[in-house]
Parts: structure tokens; C-alpha cells; sequence
């Protein structure tokens, strides 16, 4: 794992926002463009994308490329080619890179999987949430179980390198059997990477009005039942709080974010890591087109870490790996912290060696809200 982490620091990556949905779920808080009610000018937008990775800075050929979303599978394979072109001309795109989509069942058919190998994508990310009919209806999904199963099988009949299954656990309503169900399918399919987030009520979603309005909302204590479960019931290697694969396919893209590496990144409110300045675009639509069609870089905001920041931000970020992180002045600062003292003497953190790890994953976020205390 070490290693993992250790050459994803030094790696560079490419993230590129596509924030259309053919409509909103009613949990998303990402920055996403509703194409059933917003204007949707995909077109556009992607001429707006390839003129913005035409005026990034020159770097080296990159080892990952991560198409996020939103939900990049509403492009066509030209759409996504014509992307791959503007890096692979800007940066180059070292030959073996990892060239990752996520993608909503619904969208991928045979000949879609087919188009995105032809066009250099190599792993996809399937947005299947849970296999249970009723728990999708109550998450606003738009698909079935039997299409994301169809479109596990076309993915792999097509020839990606690397399959990743996304589930979503903890839905109200959703029963422990519905939940192992789902996952035993998600076994059965030899899913080689699984992402699996407990549901959260973001600020500002339908979800949250909902709840606010009486509606059930997600239970932690049933959500830690289930992550439990899935921990008994799963035998790829867990690597990250929320991220299981099996040796080898573990998603080059975010061991790059986790590991501080640097990732440029395009797009609708993307965020981006180079020279040691985080950068973030700006979040609509209108002023993100605008920007890059009057040649200038749709940035919003740029912040120069100073060296303790980082330090902090190495361990925020590295306490999410399971294999733990180089506890660092960050770490000893923790240890000598009444809070960080109580995680120890709680068991919820550990020392081995020179590394800090989280013993108790669900409790990443506590020790990392700490963290940032510092
Ligand atoms: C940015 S979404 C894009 C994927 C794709 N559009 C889809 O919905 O299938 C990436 C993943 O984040 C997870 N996610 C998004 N909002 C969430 C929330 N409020 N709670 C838990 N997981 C969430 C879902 O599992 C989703 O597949
Ligand atoms: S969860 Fe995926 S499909 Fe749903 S709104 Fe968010 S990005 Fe779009």
C-alpha cells in the first residue's frame, strides 16, 4: 500500500468536469447542470473545455485522467475523444495511464462501451447505487438493477481495463437483507473496484428540504451496521474509507488526490493541484463558457498552501488510506493533542512505526475534523 501511495505522489493526473444529468438526484450537491429544466449547450461546452486544457500551463505526459461529473456518459464517444486529443496534445498521456469515466447505468449499451474503449477510456465507474428496485425509486435513480447489470457485462464484453461498481448504503427504508443483497450482487459480478458511501443529506438538495419537512431521514446507526456488513461480506482489498479493489486496480486518479500528488483540472467548478496552488473554476455554467470563449482561465480562486498548511492537508488527506500515512509534525501535533489522545487511548487511532492509522474507518471524519483543527 506504501508503495501505492508512494508513487502517486509523484504522478500527474487530469480531472475534467462534465456537469450535465439527464435530471438531478434528489441527494446530489455536485456541481451539475439539470438537463431536463437548465439550458444544456453540450456542444459548446465541450469546445469550452478542449480551448481551456489548450491554455493550461505545459506540463509532462500525465498517468491518470479521471472524466467526472455530473455524468460524462451523456457525451458521445467524439465528445470524449476530442477531449482525450486536448490532453494527449497539452500534456501527452503516458502510455498505460489509467483513463477513467463515470458513467450512469442507463447510458452504457454494448456499442457505447465499445465507442469509449475505441476512443482510450480503459476503466469505468458505474453509478449503480444499490440493486434493489425500490431503494433506486426512493434514491431518484433513473435505472433499474437489470440495467446496471447489463451495463457491468457490456463494460467488461467491451474490454475495459477496469471495472468500479459506486453504491450508495443507508437509503431509509433500505432493509440490512436489501443491503447485503446488494452487494453479493456486486460480488457476484467480480466487480474489480467498489465505492461505497453511507447516503448523506447535503445542504441545499431536494433530500434535505424533504427531511427538513418530516421525511425519514438516514440513520447512522443502521448506516454503521451496513458498512460493518459490507466490511464481513467483501473480499477485495479495502483501501480507502469508502474504496475496495482488487491488488492492482486501485483507482490511480484519487491515490493522486489522496497522496497530495498534483492533478490539473478542467471544467465546470473543477478543482486543480499544480506548483503547490490549489485552484478552483468557477461554479456556472454561464461565467465558466464565457470566461474560456473571451481566452481567459475560467479560474475563480487560487491559494498557495503555506508549508504547515500542507503538512496538515498531508495527513487530512492520507488518514483516509487504510494502510495509514508518515505521521509527520502533523501526526505528533495530533498525539500531543488532548483530542488526539482520546482517539488513541479510544482505539479509534494507532501508531505503528512512523505511520498514523485510523482503526475505525467510520470515525475518519472525526479524527480528520481535528486534523484540521490543528
Ligand atoms: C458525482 S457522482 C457521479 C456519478 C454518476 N453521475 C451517478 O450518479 O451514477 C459520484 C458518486 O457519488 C456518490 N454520491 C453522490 N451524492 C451522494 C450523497 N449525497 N451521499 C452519498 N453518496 C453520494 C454516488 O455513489 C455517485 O455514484
Ligand atoms: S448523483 Fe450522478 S446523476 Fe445524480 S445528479 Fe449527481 S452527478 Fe448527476
Amino acid at each position: 500500500m506504501s508503495d501505492l501511495v508512494a508513487r502517486a505522489v509523484l504522478e500527474r493526473a487530469a480531472y475534467v468536469h462534465v456537469p450535465f444529468c439527464h435530471r438531478r438526484c434528489p441527494y446530489c450537491d455536485f456541481a451539475v447542470v439539470d438537463m431536463e429544466t437548465e439550458s444544456s449547450p453540450v456542444e459548446r461546452y465541450v469546445a469550452a473545455v478542449v480551448a481551456e486544457i489548450a491554455m493550461a500551463e505545459d506540463w509532462q505526459p500525465v498517468h491518470a485522467v479521471n472524466l467526472g461529473g455530473g455524468t460524462p456518459s451523456v457525451l458521445d464517444a467524439g465528445h470524449i475523444a476530442r477531449i482525450l486529443d486536448a490532453l494527449e496534445e497539452r500534456f501527452g498521456i503516458e502510455a498505460g495511464a489509467e483513463v477513467s469515466i463515470e458513467a450512469n447505468p442507463e447510458d452504457i449499451t454494448a456499442r457505447y462501451a465499445e465507442a469509449l474503449v475505441k476512443a482510450g477510456i480503459n476503466r469505468i465507474s458505474l453509478g449503480a447505487q444499490s440493486f434493489d428496485p425500490t431503494v433506486l425509486r426512493d434514491l431518484g435513480r433513473a435505472h433499474n438493477p437489470e440495467q446496471a447489470i447489463a451495463a457491468v457485462r457490456a463494460a467488461r464484453s467491451a474490454g475495459m481495463d477496469t471495472v468500479n461498481i459506486d453504491l450508495i448504503f443507508g437509503t431509509p427504508g433500505e432493509s440490512l437483507e436489501s443491503w447485503l443483497a446488494t452487494v453479493r450482487t456486486a460480488v457476484d459480478l467480480e466487480t474489480d473496484h467498489l465505492s461505497a458511501y453511507a447516503l448523506t443529506v447535503e445542504r441545499g438538495t431536494a433530500l434535505s428540504r424533504s427531511v427538513a419537512d418530516g421525511a425519514p431521514a438516514p440513520d447512522p446507526d443502521d448506516q454503521a451496521d451496513k458498512y460493518e456488513a459490507l466490511l464481513d461480506h467483501v473480499d477485495l482489498q479495502h483501501y480507502e474509507v469508502s474504496n475496495w479493489a482488487r491488488p492492482g486496480s486501485e483507482c490511480r486518479y484519487n491515490l493522486t488526490t489522496w497522496a497530495q500528488g498534483e492533478y490539473d483540472a478542467f471544467g465546470l467548478g473543477a478543482h486543480g493541484h499544480r506548483n503547490r496552488v490549489r485552484k478552483r473554476n468557477y461554479r456556472r455554467l454561464e461565467v465558466y463558457v464565457d470566461h474560456v470563449e473571451s481566452g481567459r482561465r475560467p479560474v475563480q480562486g487560487s491559494e498557495r498552501l503555506d508549508s504547515w498548511e500542507r503538512e496538515r492537508e498531508r495527513l487530512f488527506l492520507g488518514l483516509r488510506l487504510r494502510g495509514g500515512v508518515h505521521g509527520g509534525t502533523a501526526g505528533a501535533a495530533l498525539l500531543a493533542s488532548p483530542a488526539g489522545q482520546r482517539f488513541l487511548e479510544a482505539g479509534v487511532i494507532a501508531v505503528a512505526g512512523e505511520r498514523l492509522v485510523v482503526i475505525r474507518p467510520l470515525l475518519t471524519d472525526a479524527v480528520a475534523r481535528e486534523v484540521l483543527a490543528l
